[in-house]
């Protein structure tokens, strides 16, 4: 059985249809199922509503007695289920509820243990959003993957809000979330072997009012905080920085000796500047960052590690020779310009390259 929590706080305008929807999309799945809606004391009879309906529709209404939270709201969603598959989607349509058909059949098909409906895979995508919607909307999706590189490098969309997951990925996950991301916590924690994404485009809210404020997007921050200490994420990150550190200072360092005292052309230099700190942070990366424990120090995979490093390091590298180039014919100073390279690069592998760098490790174990 599929058990989809739906969580709902002031939602009487939309919960019927909500339900008539989902309904009907899990029966086009051929799927057994019930509708667990977890309302948070609203004032306007959505849980009344809701339960209106259970003579045509299996439905469950669990009542809270304050705004508790959605996360939680999941969680105890979850917690009275009774499917061996769990699931979640939002009561305001935004969610198109059709999109639990596919959720069904990328769990029972193909055999998936968490399938995430997605905006941000081919086929998905928001309505009319605002650009500044948008970059708020990627900005949060590519912090998330920054943070946790490990967890999250190869999910499309970790904010979504609508998915299903196999219950038995849930065991001993302790999910302790905090704010609106529940999915964050389960990709964070669970079980799990295979993921799926599943297409879907975001809807504009035509009723009721969204619930997202200020408080909910400091809870967001806060719980990528938890998760990264959580899972060892945070203290990796501090390693990473520290070796990035003594990359860039063996970059400017060996530049300036280089040019000064040898009387290479900056040129020459450069470039063999970069591969020597690049060949330090992998080294650093391999036995410190990344480590599982001293004795597998050396484990297999490491040219194939290497190979790809260095295939990611590409572009920074190249960012940082024009940009120390370019600040070189107009202005002179080595050092400054070789330091602003550097800097250039690291800013560049910061904002795009970070979880694909850090899944080069994913596979190994990382000490706290
Ligand atoms: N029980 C309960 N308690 N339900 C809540 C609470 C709460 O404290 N806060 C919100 N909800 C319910 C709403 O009634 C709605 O059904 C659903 O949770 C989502 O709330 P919205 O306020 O409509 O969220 P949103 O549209 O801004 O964000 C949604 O979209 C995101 C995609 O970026 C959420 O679904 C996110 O989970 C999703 O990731
Ligand atoms: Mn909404």
């Amino acid at each position: 059985m599929i058990s989809v929590v739906i969580p709902t706080y002031n939602e009487a305008a939309v919960i019927e249809e909500t339900l008539r929807r989902a309904a009907a999309a899990l029966r086009t799945a051929a799927e057994d199922f019930e509708l667990v809606v977890v309302d948070d004391a609203g004032t306007d009879g959505t849980a009344e509503r809701a339960e209106s309906l259970a003579s045509e529709i299996p439905v469950h209404v669990l009542r809270r007695p304050g705004r508790l939270g959605l996360a939680t709201a999941v969680l105890d969603g979850w917690a009275i289920a009774r499917g061996e598959v769990l699931g979640v989607m939002d009561a305001d349509l935004q969610h198109p509820p059709e999109v639990l058909t596919g959720l069904a059949q990328a769990i029972r098909k193909e055999g998936a243990d968490l399938a995430i409906g997605s905006r941000y895979v081919p086929g998905g995508g928001t309505s009319d959003w605002t650009w500044m919607r948008r970059m708020i909307s990627r900005t949060a999706t590519h912090m998330a993957a920054t943070v946790l590189p490990l967890k999250l490098a190869a999910v499309g969309d970790p904010m979504s809000g609508v998915f299903l997951v196999r219950a038995s990925a849930l065991c001993d996950a302790h999910l302790n979330p905090l704010g609106y991301k529940i999915l964050l916590e389960v990709l964070a924690k669970a079980h799990y072997q295979k993921l799926v994404e599943v297409p879907y485009i975001f809807q504009e809210r035509e009723r009721g009012s969204s619930k997202l404020g200020a408080r909910q997007y400091l809870e967001y921050l806060l719980h990528l905080v938890r998760l990264a200490v959580g899972t060892g994420q945070l203290y990796a990150g501090i390693r990473y920085a520290l070796v990035a550190l003594v990359g860039a200072l063996i970059d400017v360092g060996l530049v300036c000796a280089l040019v000064q005292r040898q009387g290479w052309p900056a040129i020459a230099a450069l470039p063999l500047a970069i591969e020597v700190a690049l060949l330090s942070n992998f080294a650093w990366s391999e036995i410190f960052t990344f480590r599982s424990s001293p004795t597998s120090r050396f484990r297999s995979g490491m040219w194939g590690r290497l190979l790809r490093y260095e295939g990611i390091c590409i572009p920074g590298a190249l960012l940082n020779i024009l940009v120390a180039l370019v600040w070189l014919s107009q202005i002179g100073k080595l050092i400054t310009g070789a330091a602003l390279g550097v800097v250039s690069g690291g800013v560049c592998n910061f904002l795009f390259n970070i979880p694909s760098i850090w899944r080069t490790w994913g596979r190994c174990v990382y000490s706290r």
